[in-house]
């Protein structure tokens, strides 16, 4: 390629990165590019695959449904995807109003012809443009996303909640834990950072500087099955939501706690999942020691270093919103 199309290549991928990172600067900018975003991500029949096949999740939500949804009433399904939710709500509801942003909602309507069920209206809508004439008794929703608030959960709901809900009505799941725990990884997987390699006689300690200019890029790993050895404090939610009542700035900007470690090994960081309960027994989650689902596991790495039980392990995680894990920072 020559010098001159290489120019004017980089000069506008410069161009498309400056006005990315001015889009994301401003609140209401954000929020649309990402609504285009999740519409474009689920309109594929791919991404809903996983999904369906995540008997974890929804058996926890089909037990849900049946032992808090009474015949009469009327349920919002928020982002409906393929349907399932809201097919498994109208086996136990009067009516049910499924809402979908995506096309992928085409397919809901089909797979509800094919099975026979008349009880769902389907409106091919964002969520905040949805209205009804009568008050719903439930909303059930997933808007779940690996790294826990990053699908806008909270915002949606709460907007959905306080324009068609009944008073005391009920959001399933309505209690969001998010966990950010510290572990070891299975000795294999450990990897000592670049800085730290000597390769062939040569020292690649100069590389620390660089790992310090990506803050994020360099510290976030996203497994598939995390290998985990142990937790080496005990699991605590470090977030807790309750969907009935939660406002979008109930998230927190700051986590940080000191707890005491429970065995010996090597903090090599802290895991991200979380536990969605419906009420006291029915729940499921996303740990990475519990039955695999179709959520990632988000790890944010530190430089290994060992520990010993007792010694005290702090988190020190700040993020300009808990709901965009890219401007997660943490120590
Ligand atoms: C994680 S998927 C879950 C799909 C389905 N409920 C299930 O459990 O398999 C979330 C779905 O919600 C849709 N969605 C996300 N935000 C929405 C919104 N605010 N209004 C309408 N649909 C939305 C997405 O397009 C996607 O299909």
């Amino acid at each position: 390629m020559n010098a001159l199309v290489t120019q004017l290549l980089e000069g506008a991928l410069n161009a498309t990165d400056r006005a990315r990172s001015k889009l994301a600067e401003n609140p209401r900018a954000r929020s649309f590019v990402y609504q285009i975003r999740n519409r474009k991500q689920f309109a594929s029949l791919r991404a809903h695959d996983i999904m369906l096949a995540d008997r974890v999740r929804l058996d926890a939500y089909e037990a849900a449904l049946r032992a808090r949804i009474r015949p009469g009433d009327v349920v919002v399904d928020l982002g409906t995807g393929t349907g399932v939710l809201a097919l498994m709500a109208a086996r136990h509801a009067r009516q049910v109003h499924a809402i979908e942003h995506a096309p992928i909602i085409e397919a809901a309507k089909a797979v509800a012809r094919a099975n026979g069920v008349t009880n769902i209206e389907f409106h091919n809508v964002h969520s905040k443009a949805f209205t009804l004439p009568e008050p719903a008794d439930a909303i059930v929703h997933e808007q779940i996303g690996s790294a826990v608030f990053t699908e806008m959960m909270v915002p949606n709901i709460a907007d959905l909640r306080d324009r068609v809900l009944k008073p005391g009505g009920q959001v399933l799941p309505g209690r969001i834990e998010m966990f950010v725990e510290p572990v070891e990884l299975r000795a294999e997987h450990r990897s000592p950072p670049a800085w730290q390699q000597r390769v062939h006689g040569f020292d690649f300690s100069a590389l620390r500087a660089f790992a310090e200019q990506q803050p994020f890029d360099y510290w976030y790993k996203l497994y598939g099955d995390l290998p985990l050895e142990r937790y080496l404090t005990r699991p605590e939610p470090v977030v807790a939501i309750d969907l009935a009542t939660a406002r979008p700035s109930d998230l927190p900007n700051r986590i940080a706690y000191e707890r005491p470690a429970i065995a010996d090994g090597s903090l090599d960081g802290f895991c991200v999942y979380f536990t969605a309960r419906f009420d006291d027994e029915i729940s499921f989650t996303s740990a990475p020691d519990a039955p695999p689902t179709s959520w990632q596991t988000p790890f944010l790495r530190v430089e290994s270093r060992p520990v010993r039980a007792g010694e005290i392990i702090r988190l020190d995680l700040r993020a300009r919103e808990l709901a965009n894990h890219r401007t997660w920072r943490w120590r």
